[in-house]
Order: C-alpha cells, then structure tokens, then sequence
C-alpha cells in the first residue's frame, strides 16, 4: 500500500466516525428543541396518512453510540487506519502461523507413538497405514496415483521393482531427499540405425521383438554405451536409479517406439525431496505405506 493510499483510507475512516459523532450530537439537540409528539415532517399520502418527526428510540441511539465506540477502539487495536499496525500487534499471517502450530503440536502428539517403532515394523499397524494412507493421498497420490500404481514416467510403487531399492532404508531415503534420474540421450552418438539395434536388442531382453534393428550389433552398442548404469546382465543398478530392462516392467513404455524414443531422446524423472516439508516422523509413516504397498504383491504390468 502506497502511502498516499494508506492516508486516504484512514482520513476516509476518521472523518467517518467523526461525521457519525456529529449526527448523533445534532440529532440530540434537535430533540431538545422540537420536543412536540404531535410534529410532522409536513409529508401527506393518500389524504390522511402522516409521517411523524418523532426522535429516535433511546435504545437505538446507545446502539449507535456503541458501534461509534467499537469503531474507535477497532482501529486503535486492530490494523484498520490505513497502514498503522494497530496495538496489539495482529496480523493474518500471524495468526495462520499459530494455528498451523497449534495444529502441528496436536498432529505430533498424536504421531508421537510411533516415534520409536521402525516403519518395517509400522508397516504391519493398520492404524499407522491408516495415517500413512491418508499423507500418501495429500503428498504421493498426484504423481503414483490414488493407488500408488504410478504412471508413465512414475513409477508403480506396488510391484517388487525398486529403481531405488525396496528396502526401508532405500525408501526413507527416497522419501526424505528425493531422487533424480537422468538417462542421457544416445541419439547423436548412435545414429538412427544404431537406436533402432540397440532398441531391437533392450526388446529382446524381454523375450520381445522390435519391427527393425540388428539384435547383435545393439549387443555391441549396448556393451559399450549402456553397461556402466544398467549393467552387464541389463538388471539395472540402483545407485543411480538405472531400470531393470529385463523384466518387461516400464517406467516410460514398453512399445518398441517408446522404447526407442527413450534411447533416442533420454529420459528425466524427479521425485522431489519431502524431509524438510514432513518431518521424519511422517516420512516413515509414509515409508511404512510404501512396503504395506509392495506386500501386496501385485504382480502389475505397465505396458
Ligand atoms: C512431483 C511428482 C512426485 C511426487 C509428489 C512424489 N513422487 Fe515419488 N517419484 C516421482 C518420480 C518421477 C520418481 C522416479 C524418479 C526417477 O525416475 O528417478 C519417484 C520415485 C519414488 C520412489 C522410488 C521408487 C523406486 O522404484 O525405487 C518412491 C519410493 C517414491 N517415489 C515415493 C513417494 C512418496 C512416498 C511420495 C509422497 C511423499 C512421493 N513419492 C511423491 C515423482 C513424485
Ligand atoms: C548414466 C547412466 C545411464 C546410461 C549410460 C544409460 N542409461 Fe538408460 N537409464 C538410466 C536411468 C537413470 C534411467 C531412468 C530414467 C528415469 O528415472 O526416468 C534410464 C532409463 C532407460 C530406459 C527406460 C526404461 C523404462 O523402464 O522405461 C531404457 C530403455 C534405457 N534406459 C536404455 C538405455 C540404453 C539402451 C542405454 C545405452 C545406449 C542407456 N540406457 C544408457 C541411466 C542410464
């Protein structure tokens, strides 16, 4: 607010109140002096029908006095005078920030009794994946679904392939300082021949076939290029969040031409970072969900 803008609103606010002090005093002396039931304002309709001059209800004009007071007393208390803080102090963000404490302090003694319990172990109470349900909806559900099956490029969070690891402590860790991805494009450096070869060959490690592209020179491609992050037998390394290939499970799609255009163009994924934001309580909690998740056992193929 400008200064010239905080100055009108609160001249406006003052020469209200003192306007509607004014009226009150004028309205009682003219009671004094026209102190007459029988006066009219002289407004005839229909004839007969007579509008009397009678003053005010004396409950009335407390009613008025009073919300004169409280105005007054509103704007030296609260901020309300163009940019003058008021007296005690309040703002909006003020108190958001204390209920957000207050609410936080009843969520940690709620949350307080799984403090020393290892999410392995939350991962089998129905009332902490109760809880870890309801932060998985707010927190996961946008990006691996209601369900935790993920999407293309999110990856399904109930079947036993980990581009992280599956453990507890694999979990936290992903939960608490995100993970980052990054398959490089090899379109440049392979050539169009070369991604159809090697895509030919990453399909046929799922026992499939690509509509073009020589099986064994993409075994060579791949022996040169590809080794480092996905290994010698192709089954992925979970250091650097390199997928298993063999096992017809897809993150970003399993057609020959997803396939190819995952070799071709790269792939990023970002889970990002929730420790700060949850705490570590909750992260568990929400660890434990995860493995209740990967329990299930759901055999569950994206295509
Ligand atoms: C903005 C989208 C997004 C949100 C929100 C998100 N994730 Fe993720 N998550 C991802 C992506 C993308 C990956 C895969 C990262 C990669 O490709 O390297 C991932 C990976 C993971 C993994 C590793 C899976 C594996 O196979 O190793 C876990 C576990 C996980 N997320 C759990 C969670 C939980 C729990 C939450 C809620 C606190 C959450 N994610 C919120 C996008 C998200
Ligand atoms: C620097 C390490 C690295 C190298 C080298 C690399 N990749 Fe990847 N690759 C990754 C990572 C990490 C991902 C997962 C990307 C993500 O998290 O979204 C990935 C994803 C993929 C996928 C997608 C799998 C799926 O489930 O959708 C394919 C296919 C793939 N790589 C093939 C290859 C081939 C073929 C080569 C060699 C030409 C190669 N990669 C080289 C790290 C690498």
């Amino acid at each position: 607010m400008s200064n010239g803008v905080s100055l009108f609103i609160a001249l406006a606010a003052i020469l209200n109140t003192i306007a509607a002090v004014g009226l009150l005093v004028w309205m009682r002396k003219r009671r004094g002096e026209e102190s007459s039931t029988e006066d009219t304002t002289g407004h005839v309709w229909d004839g007969d029908l007579r509008e009397y001059n009678n003053p005010l209800p004396r409950w009335w004009l407390w009613l008025f006095v009073l919300t004169v007071v409280f105005a007054v007393a509103y704007v030296i208390l609260y901020p309300g005078l163009g940019k003058n803080p008021g007296a005690l102090g309040w703002t909006q963000q003020r108190q958001w920030d204390q209920l957000q404490a207050d609410q936080e302090r009843r969520a940690e003694a709620v949350l307080a009794v799984y403090r020393n319990r290892s999410s392995e172990d939350l991962a089998h109470d129905p009332q902490a994946l109760a809880i870890g349900r309801n932060l998985f909806a707010n927190n996961c559900a946008a990006c691996h679904g209601s369900d935790g099956r993920g999407a293309r490029g999110f990856p399904n969070l109930t079947d036993r392939d980990w581009l992280y690891g599956g453990t507890a402590e694999a979990i936290e860790t992903t939960i608490t300082q995100g993970r980052m991805g990054v398959m490089a494009p090899w379109g440049e450096v392979l050539g169009a021949g070369g991604v159809d070869d090697v895509t030919a060959y990453v399909m046929s490690l799922s026992g499939r076939k690509a509509p073009r592209g020589d099986v064994a020179a993409g075994r060579t491609h791949y022996a040169t290029y590809c080794i480092a992050c996905h290994g010698p037998d192709a089954k992925g390394n979970q250091d650097v969040g390199a997928p298993n290939l063999t096992d017809n499970i897809w993150l970003h799609g399993g057609t020959p031409d997803r396939v190819r255009e995952t070799i071709a163009q790269g792939r990023q994924g970002n889970m990002p970072a929730h420790g700060e934001r949850l705490g570590a309580l909750r992260v568990k909690l929400l660890a434990a969900y995860v493995q209740s998740l990967g329990e299930l056992r759901v055999a569950s193929r994206q295509p």
